[in-house]
């Protein structure tokens, strides 16, 4: 080669390399309790989020994202571990009397990148945590309930704001590269604690009388008379009511992710973090939370690269689980996961190319409790087209947790039923309450899940191809509901290297 073409191969190997250099060095995860899709960016006309939907045309918004659990802190366990709330142990919520932890042996992403760093990556978490032991999910900047009441640090967005600058000087000054996380409490409901507050505390801190204000947000009323009301929910004033609250915090939500996109931008962090938004779970009402139904798991998902070449304004159809965050965060960091067949899967290359669907992509769920007392464990796979649940619990009543309970839109689903009055909704109180134990749904026809086909001779065959994939994600898994409720699970003794189901004859009885 003369000079020139060395020349020449060199600079085309660095236009090579700077097109398809990776300029993340940080990882912003942003997440929400309890928000569904009620934003612009999925076409919410009500809701208002300017800075969520400015975030989502510059990254890649996911039309087809779910969390495999549907309460706070199995979910947030499930993104900090990559594994389903019933192998990493947290089966249902951390603080008070439920009092639920990960089990001994699991690692989760703050511990697992600073050790896998050497102490490189600085980690953060300012807003609700949620989470425990404080040992498993040790950050090296902690901000949370754990030291503020909870309105403080997770909807309060001045003091949201205030933390991530002094995280960010912190990461400046260390000049390391960092993971951040940010718990939002908003919109999540605190009527049955402080109903002084509004039911989702959306008077907190709006500057009306007794209620504080909050300097950096702009609170914005929404007249409940306007409001549509999605198809799940009884059509009635009082929901409208709940919409216009829950709204408003939606919105709080929105302002403080702009105040913290504000300071990444200030600090001069906007050209090499990779920002996330997803929410833990779906919205706090009849057939969302607490439930593997299609308003319980489905998440708003935004995936906003900084690199040029990387995705930006554009969708997906790509089927994710909540559970991929943790490969996606170390993969962000090019360190690497320990992979099997059903592990968490990084969505980083999503950013470059869309896969084509195939008919078997699934995503898998395993909710087992939320408060200790709603013993109702359901688990679940769905696919393009159908959706299976097994509840396990099938003959017990549908629990009810504390919040909802005493929210008005129960409480008018309620006292409709106990008085027999007429109440437009899509179903009865008795058959939310009454499950059978196999649910199986065609959702691409019947997305509000109404028709149970699992008994219907032609679903026959789907029916078991989908039972028996359920089926190898728990053993793969270690479920250790796994044969439940017919069976007991064996897998010690002589039964260690082939654990087996073994039946306690119901069907006989
Ligand atoms: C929110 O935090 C700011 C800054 O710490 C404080 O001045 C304000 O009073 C807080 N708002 C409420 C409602 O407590
Ligand atoms: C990113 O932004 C910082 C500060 O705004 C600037 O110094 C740096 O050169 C930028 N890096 C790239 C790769 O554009
Ligand atoms: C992968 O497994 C090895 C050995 O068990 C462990 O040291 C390492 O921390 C694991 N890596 C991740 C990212 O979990
Ligand atoms: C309950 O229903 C009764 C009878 O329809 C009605 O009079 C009462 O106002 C309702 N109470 C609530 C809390 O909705």
């Amino acid at each position: 080669m003369t000079m020139l073409q060395i020349v020449r191969v060199l600079v085309a190997s660095l236009i090579i390399a700077s097109a398809v250099g990776d300029e993340i060095k940080n990882v912003l995860l942003l997440l929400a309790d309890d928000a569904g899709l009620e934003m612009g960016a999925y076409l919410n006309k009500f809701s208002q989020t300017s800075n969520l939907d400015a975030l989502a045309r510059r990254g890649l918004l996911f039309n087809n994202a779910f969390t495999s659990v549907s309460s706070c802190s199995p979910s947030r366990a499930q993104l900090l571990t990559g594994q389903a709330s019933h192998s990493n142990g947290m089966y249902g919520l951390h603080h008070s009397v439920h009092n639920f932890n990960v089990l001994p042996s699991i690692q989760s992403l703050p511990n697992v990148l600073r050790e896998n760093s050497n102490g490189r990556i600085l980690s953060g978490i300012i807003g609700k945590k949620h989470v425990g032991t404080a040992d498993h999910f040790r950050f090296d900047f902690e901000e949370t309930e754990e030291r503020h009441p909870i309105n403080q640090i997770g909807r309060n967005i001045t003091n949201i704001k205030l933390y991530t600058r002094e995280f960010l000087r912190q990461a400046k000054a260390q000049a390391k590269p960092f993971f951040l996380m940010i718990g939002f409490h908003d919109p999540h409901r605190c009527g049955h604690i402080t109903p002084q507050y509004g039911e989702f505390c959306e008077r907190w801190g709006s500057g009306e009388e007794g209620m504080g204000t909050i300097p950096d947000w702009k609170p914005i009323y929404y007249d409940w008379r306007n409001l549509d009301i999605p198809a799940y929910l009884p059509v009635t004033d009082v929901v409208r009511k709940e919409l216009a609250a829950q709204y408003m915090t939606i919105s709080r939500l929105d302002q403080g992710v702009g105040l913290v996109l504000k300071e990444l931008e200030t600090l001069g962090f906007a050209n090499n973090t990779l920002v996330m938004y997803t929410s833990d779970n779906g919205p706090p009402f009849p057939a969302a939370r607490t439930n593997l139904y299609e308003r319980g798991i489905k998440s708003p998902f935004i995936l906003a690269s900084p690199n040029a070449e990387d995705r930006h304004h554009e969708t997906t159809g790509a089927m994710v689980s909540l559970l991929d965050v943790y490969a996606t965060i170390l993969d962000a960091f090019h360190l690497s996961t320990n992979n099997s067949a059903f592990s968490s899967k990084s969505l980083m290359p999503l950013l470059r190319k869309e896969p084509r669907p195939q008919d078997d992509d699934a995503v898998y769920g395993s909710h087992s409790y939320h408060e200790i007392t709603m013993d109702y464990p359901m688990r679940m796979i769905r696919t393009r087209q159908y959706k299976l649940i097994h509840n396990l619990n099938y003959w017990s009543y549908f629990p009810i947790d504390q919040d909802f309970y005493t929210s008005p839109t129960f409480q008018q689903i309620l006292n409709a039923t106990l008085h027999r009055d007429n109440l437009p909704w899509y179903r009865s109180l008795q058959s939310y309450y009454e499950r059978p134990e196999w649910e199986l749904y065609n959702i691409k026809s019947d997305s509000m899940e109404r028709h149970n086909l699992a008994e219907q001779p032609e679903y026959k065959n789907v029916l078991k191809v989908l039972k028996q994939r359920l089926h190898e994600w728990q053993a793969s898994t270690n479920d250790p509901w796994l044969c439940a409720p017919h069976a007991v699970l064996q897998a010690q003794g002589i039964y260690k290297e082939n654990p087996v189901c073994l039946t306690l004859g119901h069907e006989s009885l």
